[in-house]
C-alpha cells in the first residue's frame, strides 16, 4: 500500500523539487512556480519566436510569444528582423491586434500614437499638449535584450547575459544542421500555415514526451497496429522493441535532446514506410516520370520526415519536417503550434505530398499524445499527496554514455532526456537573471 508521508509544503527549494531521478508534481500545477519560470525559463534563457521566412517581405508582421509575454516580429524597411513588445508606451494597450499582416508600422488603436515598423514611436495626436521634456522619454516599443538568428530560426531572451546564441544551441546545432539539410539548405525552407490546438496541461507535459521512446508502442497502439496489419510492418514499427533498435538518444546540452531514428528508418525504403496518403500514387508515378532513373528514391524520400525528434529547450520542436512551438498559457494550459515546412525548390506535387506527410502525426498519432498529457496532468492534480515523477529509466543501467565530444547517447526508452533538461531548468530556476527591454531609439 502506498503511504502518505512527508508532504511539505510547495516550496522553492529546487534541489528537493528537482533530484536526480524524480520530480516533485506541484512543478508541473503550482502557479507560483508557473509565473516564476516566466521569468527564469521564458525570458533569461533563449527562447524560439519565429522562421525568417513567415516575414519574408518589407512590412510583414507576426504576433510572437515568449512564454506568457507577446511580441511583434516585422521586416523592416531595411530587410531587417526586428522584435518588441505588443504593449503601447502610453497607457499599455496592445497596438497590434491582427495574427498577421503586412503594413508600415501600428497605430495603437486607444489614443492613437504612431510606431513604425522598427517599433519607434512618430507620431502621437494633439503633440503641443506635451512639454520639452517629453522627447527625452523613452517610449518606442521594448525591444529584448538580445535578438539572434540562427540560419533563419530567431530567437531572443531578455537576459542581456546570456551566452550568444550558438554557444546556446551546444550540441543541438549539428543535428539542426542536418535537419536543414533534409529540407534542401536554410534559403530553401518556407514556413507555411499551422496546426494549432489548445491542451489542459502544464507545458513541460509535451516537452517531457518530445524525447520520449518509451511511450510509443503502448500510446500509439491503435495506429502501430493498423499500419502492420495493413501493410505489415512500416513507420515507427521499430520502436516496438526500440532499446535494441538501432535509433539513440542523445542529450546536447543546456536541456536539447534528440531522438535519431534515421538509423531505422532510413534502414530500408522510408518511402515505402510510410502510412495511406490521398494521392500517393499519382505522386510517386510523376516522380518516375519527371526524375533521372538515380535520383527517384531520393526525390521520394524528400517526401518523408527528417527522422528527428529535435528539441530545443525550452519551446522548439522539429519533428519529422514540421517546427513545433510550446507556447505555455498558464500552469493547466498550453498551446501547441504545428508549422508546416514547404520546399522553395519542389514542385507543387512534392509539395502538396510533404504536407500529406506532415498532416500524418498530428492527425493520426499526435491525439494519443495529447490525450495522456492531459491525463497526466489531470492525475497529478487530483492526487498531489502522491508527489514525485519517476525518471529514472535507465539510469542504472550504465547504458547513458558520455562520449568524447561531450554528448550523452542512450537507450531510446531512457529518460536521459528529462533528467538532463530538468538539470538545466533547475539551474535557471535558481538562477539570478537581470532582464532587460530596450525603449531609446532604434540604432541606424
Ligand atoms: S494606450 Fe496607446 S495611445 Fe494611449
Ligand atoms: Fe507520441
Amino acid at each position: 500500500m502506498n503511504k502518505v508521508i512527508n508532504i511539505k509544503p510547495i516550496d522553492t527549494d529546487w534541489d528537493w523539487l528537482v533530484q536526480d531521478y524524480r520530480v516533485h508534481s506541484s512543478i508541473y500545477t503550482s502557479d507560483s512556480i508557473f509565473t516564476q519560470e516566466m521569468s527564469h525559463i521564458f525570458a533569461a534563457t533563449w527562447v524560439y519566436m519565429l522562421h525568417e521566412s513567415e516575414i519574408p517581405n518589407v512590412g510583414d508582421f507576426r504576433k510572437v510569444w515568449m512564454g506568457s509575454r507577446e511580441f511583434i516580429a516585422t521586416r523592416d524597411d531595411n530587410g531587417e528582423v526586428n522584435l518588441f513588445a505588443n504593449r503601447c508606451s502610453h497607457r499599455g494597450a496592445t497596438v497590434c491586434r491582427e495574427h498577421q499582416g503586412n503594413g508600415s508600422g501600428f497605430t495603437c488603436p486607444y489614443h492613437g500614437w504612431k510606431y513604425d515598423n522598427q517599433g519607434q514611436l512618430f507620431g502621437i495626436p494633439g503633440k503641443t499638449a506635451y512639454g520639452p521634456d517629453f522627447k527625452k522619454r523613452e517610449l518606442h516599443l521594448a525591444r529584448p535584450a538580445q535578438l539572434a538568428s540562427y540560419k533563419g530560426f530567431v530567437f531572443a531572451t531578455l537576459n542581456p547575459g546570456a551566452p550568444a546564441l550558438e554557444e546556446h544551441l551546444a550540441g543541438a546545432r549539428r543535428f539542426m544542421d542536418e535537419w536543414i539539410d533534409h529540407q534542401g539548405g536554410a534559403e530553401n525552407i518556407q514556413v507555411a500555415g499551422a496546426q494549432r490546438f489548445q491542451l489542459e496541461c502544464n507545458w513541460k507535459m509535451v516537452y517531457d514526451n518530445a524525447g520520449d521512446g518509451y511511450h510509443v508502442p503502448f500510446s500509439h497502439q491503435s495506429l502501430l497496429m493498423m499500419t502492420n496489419e495493413r501493410y505489415g510492418g512500416g513507420d515507427m514499427s521499430y520502436f516496438a522493441d526500440a532499446d535494441r533498435s538501432g535509433m539513440s538518444l542523445y542529450s546536447l546540452g543546456n536541456g536539447h535532446t534528440v531522438i535519431d531514428q534515421r538509423p531505422d528508418m532510413f534502414r530500408d525504403n522510408a518511402w515505402e514506410q510510410q502510412r495511406p496518403q490521398p494521392g500517393r500514387e499519382n505522386f510517386e508515378k510523376h516522380v518516375k516520370d519527371s526524375v533521372a532513373p538515380n535520383d527517384i528514391q531520393s526525390t521520394l524520400e524528400n517526401a518523408v520526415g527528417a527522422g528527428m525528434n529535435l528539441n530545443i529547450f525550452p519551446n522548439l520542436l522539429l519533428i519529422g519536417n514540421q517546427i513545433q512551438v510550446i507556447q505555455p498559457m498558464c500552469a493547466a494550459a498550453t498551446t501547441m503550434h504545428w508549422y508546416a515546412t514547404r520546399r522553395k525548390d519542389a514542385d507543387a506535387e512534392l509539395n502538396t505530398i510533404r504536407m500529406r506527410t506532415q498532416e500524418d502525426f498530428p492527425v493520426m498519432g499526435e491525439m494519443d499524445d495529447a490525450t495522456n498529457f492531459e491525463e497526466c496532468h489531470r492525475g497529478i492534480a487530483i492526487s498531489p499527496e502522491d508527489e514525485w515523477i519517476d525518471i529514472s529509466r535507465h539510469s542504472e543501467t550504465g547504458k547513458d554514455i558520455e562520449s568524447d565530444d561531450g554528448l550523452v547517447v542512450g537507450p531510446v526508452t531512457s529518460e536521459l532526456h528529462m533528467r538532463a533538461y530538468y538539470t538545466q531548468w533547475k539551474q535557471l530556476m535558481k538562477s539570478n537573471p537581470t532582464l532587460i527591454v530596450d525603449k531609446s531609439k532604434v540604432p541606424a
